[in-house]
């Protein structure tokens, strides 16, 4: 969930009527991978004063871990990047969400193809496995980290980091400000 989603609605829709592309990354829980895409990517935007143009949030395809914070492996991993998730909570992707979203960008095949079953005829977002930004990694996926070890918490970021910047590239293009 966005941290700009806190139930201060001022904000929220000064965000909504600003921000000119919008970023929804999709895990199975929403605990580990998805959070930690949109942390890193808040991140790299806010580097980049890009901040105000560019609304970005994350979901699972699953209920399991609705209203509850990362796991917190991932917040840990996060935190020695100097990156802070704690204040994000999990939520289940909607089909409304493909008519709020330009990019929704899906962490590994089946998280995609579970998108894909719900996304409406009509959407004009731009729905794609993540790792296609990425420059540095031959994966295509962002491996489920949840039953493994800590190591794979890092992988994780490592590969978040990655495709970041590539995804931050085509939204300048896309905004005209590269
Ligand atoms: P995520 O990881 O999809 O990256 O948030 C998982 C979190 C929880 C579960 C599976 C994957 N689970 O089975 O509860």
């Amino acid at each position: 969930m966005a941290q700009w989603d806190n139930g201060d609605s001022t904000s929220y829709w000064f965000f909504r009527i600003t921000a000119m592309v919008k970023v929804l990354f999709v895990c199975l829980g929403n605990i580990c991978r998805s959070p930690t895409a949109e942390a890193v990517f808040r991140q790299k935007l806010e580097d980049a004063n890009l901040g105000i143009e560019v609304c970005i949030d994350s979901a699972g395809t699953h209920a399991y871990h609705v209203g509850a914070p990362p796991d917190r492996r991932a917040q840990s991993a996060a935190a020695r990047r100097g990156i802070d998730m704690s204040a994000l909570r999990g939520r289940q992707a909607t089909r409304h969400d493909f008519n709020k979203f330009d990019y929704i960008l899906a962490m590994d095949q089946e998280n995609l193809e579970n998108l894909e079953a719900i996304c409406p005829s009509n959407s004009q977002a731009t729905l794609r496995l993540f790792l296609e930004f990425a420059d540095s990694y031959d994966e295509m996926e962002v491996p489920d980290p949840y039953y493994g070890g800590p190591g794979g918490f890092d992988h994780v970021l490592d590969l978040i980091e990655d495709a970041s910047i590539g995804l931050l590239e085509d939204i300048k293009n896309r905004l005209g400000t590269s």
